[in-house]
């Protein structure tokens, strides 16, 4: 067993992420009496211990509909601030003289690019990466040579068990449940391959814009944003080869695996949209072509999978927000039963709902009422709120396994690499990106690339 990690450092404290995610999860690990321990922010904005309870508890009020005052002030008792420079030595030697009692404190770096390095050599050059563990946020890099560049820096300064490369995805328990459902059921498992599935569509599809991050979404853009890694690692966990055995070790390897038979997606089959007004948000460059949407097709060079197409899309100002993988089944191999109306039947969907209101809804023929022996489809759902009760949320989740030591909802340095070296191809493209007017799904052309999306599921 590893050694639980004694304290916590958040680098970038001030920052999008730790209010919106990080205080939240530490209220929770807190109240569940999993965090004990100093929880020391760091940032280059003049903060006092003050400001930092005072934005912790703006945080958690927002993410939860009561704050448990107790539990509240037992986060309180354990924070506290370090403001500096990334540059300057002593910002760590402070940092090092308050984590002179901790044997494993683990720092999370939610900060720039641009100050990564500096950050990392920072803390080995105060002796603290020793003895650490470091939790590295996404953007891993630009492509694929940057995220090279950023493995070496990490691994000159920290041991690689002592390295944890977030992707939130793979600590949603939805997204989880993609390996449940294909592991723990006979019934589907032996359809799974491309005798039996035609296609298998993604979409991660968001309702609202940049959200006040036009500055930095606009040097990222959706291919780099999410189609390189939450899209990716959910087509690894639908298209995986079973785990050689049940550990850590065997999960990242299968998801590694099925990675390297992916080919490099291909610009042709490739559709980036912006929608109508990007341009005029605060951040963004007038001719920016940054890509607010993607749609791509992508194949996979296995004996399971040659031949079936997996369609992805993502893109900001949709119609809806919504996360879903839908498996299209093949038609029946005899037709005896019509579809009512005369209609072409449509195809069995295994519809797996990965965001808000998660489940599966399972598309079936039923006999359709009447003298007639003829088809019409019907829906089978689970909401898992309903059947399953409250899920923890995936930055807790996270956070728990790192401090424990435990790499299984974490990606692999190759893992990354393999994701940058599929996405390579269509990263900045020259081509311009084809405007949509928000609240559609994205350019005209995208809709022709999967000959016909299937819309989210919307409740
Ligand atoms: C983040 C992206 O990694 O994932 C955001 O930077 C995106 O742009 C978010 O909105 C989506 O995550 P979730 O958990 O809301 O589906």
């Amino acid at each position: 067993m590893h050694v639980r990690s004694d304290a916590v450092v958040l680098f970038g404290v001030t920052g999008d992420l730790v209010s919106k995610k990080l205080f939240p999860a530490l209220y929770e690990l807190t109240r569940r009496d999993r965090l004990d321990v100093p929880v020391i922010g760091v940032a280059r904005s003049p903060w006092d211990d003050q400001q930092l309870v005072t934005t912790a508890r703006k945080s958690v009020a927002e993410a939860n509909d009561e704050i448990d005052d107790e539990t509240f002030d037992a986060l309180a008792r354990n924070l506290s601030m370090i403001s500096g420079d990334y540059a300057d030595p002593v910002t760590y030697q402070r940092l090092a003289e308050r984590l002179r009692d901790a044997e494993r404190p683990i720092f999370y770096l939610a900060i720039p690019p641009a100050v990564f390095g500096a950050v990392v050599e920072g803390l080995a050059a105060a002796g603290l990466a020793d003895r650490g563990r470091v939790i590295v946020e996404k953007p891993f890099g630009r492509d694929l040579a940057s995220s090279q560049e950023l493995d070496r820096t990490l691994r000159a300064a920290f041991d690689p068990q002592r390295v944890f490369r977030i992707d939130h995805y793979l600590g949603k328990e939805a997204v989880e449940g993609l390996y449940a459902f294909r592991f723990a059921n006979r019934l589907f498992e032996p359809l799974w391959n491309n005798q039996h599935i035609d296609n298998v569509q993604v979409t991660l599809a968001e309702g609202f814009g940049t959200q006040g991050r036009a500055g930095f979404y606009d040097t990222v853009g959706a291919t780099r944003d999410v189609l390189q890694n939450h899209i990716l690692q959910v087509v690894a966990l639908i298209a995986m080869e079973p785990p050689v055995a049940d550990d850590t070790d065997a999960f990242r390897e299968a998801e590694a695996a099925v990675l390297r038979q992916i080919a490099p997606l291909s610009p042709e089959s490739t559709v980036r949209g912006q929608y109508a007004g990007y341009r005029d948000e605060p951040g963004v460059r007038p001719d920016s072509n940054t890509e607010t949407f993607v749609a791509t097709r992508l194949t996979i060079d296995s004996p399971r999978w040659a031949g079936v197409p997996f369609h992805l899309r993502t893109g900001k100002s949709l119609p809806a927000t919504a996360t879903e993988v839908v498996v299209e089944f093949k038609q029946p191999q005899q037709p005896l039963i019509r579809a009512e109306g005369g209609a072409g039947a449509s195809a069995n969907l295994l519809r797996f709902r990965l965001g808000r209101g998660d489940g599966i809804t399972m598309s079936i023929q039923a006999k359709s009422p009447g003298a007639e022996v003829a088809s019409r489809p019907v829906d089978l759902s689970v909401d898992f709120g309903v059947a399953l009760g409250h899920r923890q949320e995936a930055y807790e989740r996270l956070l728990d396994d790192a401090m424990d030591g435990q790499h299984l909802r974490f990606a692999r340095e190759e893992t990354i690499q393999q994701e940058w070296r599929i996405v390579e191809p269509i990263l900045d493209l020259p081509a311009p990106v084809q405007t949509y007017e928000k609240g559609t799904w994205g350019p005209a052309d995208a809709e022709a690339l999967a000959g016909g999306w299937h819309t989210p599921y919307l409740r």
